[in-house]
């Protein structure tokens, strides 16, 4: 299994072009099995997530090629199958928006039981309860989700948790369902906002997306669409993080600044330097940033994918910080990674005490999910020494030529076998 080494004590300094996000990308690729009709989509990330994604719809019998590396050419006429194979599924998450896509198609979807990262429970029973309300039988046995409907009904659905992958599943389903739906207590990401835009470019007529009331009517079909995806915020975010721990300047470029919020705001309680303009934001470093309590939050509150990231840069700060992990409760595994590096962290359930102002020396640290492993080439960045990643699969899933863009910006990192 390949490494990644990163030596550390190196401020970034330059500028990096956003990529696709990748949130947004694996919902589009399967909402495009809603139409009959072939869908141009651009701005992918080269991920292996996307490729899985692209190996999925080559087993359903889809056409798809790349017209480009990052533009998409999917022509979905030929579909032939509502049974994603299981050995392709479990290597990600959104897996299960063949759900909605396929029920919303064909009235008939078995999809095995997502993987992605293990991040504690992640049920999906609010993804079960909304297609359920659109009329559809749901049984979950043998490690399968098996969903069917002789016709789909608009529905009321009230999400018990804002979920972001059960507003998803249930806006595609109930795209070509008959009659009206609203989703209440709807998830709020950028990512939905790109997923809904896709879909009524194809002729949907989904209005709200974006807040907490989601209205859907339904249409009987779907034509031809040409969509560009929305760029990575949460990759932007983990460029931002690394310039500011490293005392760094960073040009990211390619961003939507609003979606940044958050993290923008937080880094500048932190007293880093912001500089925010149409579609770039620069981060300009501080050796001494101050302490901070982060709560973790469903957008557009302070995101839990970086939460990991923003504790190294806390493990530097002058004074304590709390974080508060309110989205998956099991999203603390990186922490005895990082304690292995020197960081001082107690955690007690949901909440992580950090000392700030640790030195970090290089050690051998597991990339225990996508976003620690990019929390831990920043830790690799301002650590003494030389810090080894494995299982850094992990990180290719989300992250596009991540070493590649470190380099350009002066990192001191090389992958190796
Ligand atoms: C999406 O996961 C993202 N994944 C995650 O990003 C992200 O961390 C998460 O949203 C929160 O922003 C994708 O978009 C593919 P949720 P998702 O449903 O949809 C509970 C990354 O690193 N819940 O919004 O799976 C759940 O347990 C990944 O890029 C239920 O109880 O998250 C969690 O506590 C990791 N029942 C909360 O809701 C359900 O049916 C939010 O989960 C569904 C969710």
């Amino acid at each position: 299994m390949p490494k990644l080494h990163v030596t550390g004590g190196t401020r970034l300094s330059g500028s990096v072009k956003i990529s696709g996000a990748k949130n947004a990308a694996v919902a589009v690729i399967p909402a495009a099995l809603l139409t009959e009709a072939a869908v141009r989509i651009e701005n992918l990330p080269n991920i292996y997530d996307i490729h899985v994604l692209v190996k999925i719809l080559h087993s359903l019998g889809v056409k798809a090629l790349w017209e480009t590396p990052s533009t998409l050419l999917i022509d979905p006429s030929a579909l032939s199958g509502w049974q994603p194979p299981y050995e392709l599924v479990k290597k990600l998450r959104a897996s299960y928006y063949f759900l909605g896509a396929l029920l919303g198609r064909y009235g008939r979807a078995v999809v095995p039981v997502p993987g992605g990262c293990d991040l504690g429970p992640r049920p999906i029973d609010q993804h079960i309860k909304g297609l359920a309300a659109l009329g559809a039988d749901v049984a979950v046995e043998h490690g399968l989700i098996n969903v069917s409907a002789a016709k789909l009904e608009g529905a009321n659905i009230y999400l018990d948790v804002v979920s972001v992958g059960a507003t998803i599943n249930i806006m595609l389903a109930a795209a070509r369902a008959h009659g009206r739906t609203v989703i209440e207590n709807a998830a709020k990401e950028p990512e939905i906002v790109d997923v809904a835009n896709f879909l009524n470019a194809m002729g949907a007529k989904i209005r709200g997306a974006g807040t907490d009331v989601i209205r859907i009517t339904g249409v009987k079909e779907l034509g031809p669409a040409c969509h560009a995806v929305i760029p990575d915020r949460i990759e932007a975010g983990t460029y931002m993080i690394a310039g500011a721990a490293t005392g760094g300047n960073v040009l990211l470029q390619d961003v939507i600044p609003k979606h940044l919020d958050p993290l923008t705001a937080k880094l500048r309680e932190m007293n880093i330097e912001v500089e925010v303009a149409d579609d770039s934001i620069r981060v300009i470093g501080n050796t001494c940033p101050l302490a901070a309590d982060i709560k973790t939050f469903p957008y557009p509150g302070f995101p839990t994918d970086m939460q990991s990231l923003a504790m190294v840069l806390l493990t530097q700060a002058e004074g304590n910080s709390i974080i508060t992990e309110n989205v998956f409760e099991g999203r603390f595994k990186h922490v005895d990674e990082l304690k292995r590096m020197g960081a001082q962290i107690k955690v007690e359930g949901r909440t992580a005490f950090v000392t700030g102002k640790t030195r970090l020396s290089g050690a051998p640290v597991k990339a225990t999910d996508l976003r620690a492993g990019a929390a831990f080439i920043v830790a690799g960045l301002i650590a003494e020494g030389e810090t080894v990643i494995s299982e850094i699969n992990h990180i290719y899933r989300g992250y596009e030529n991540i070493c590649a863009k470190m380099t350009a910006l002066g990192a001191q990192i090389k992958e190796t076998d």
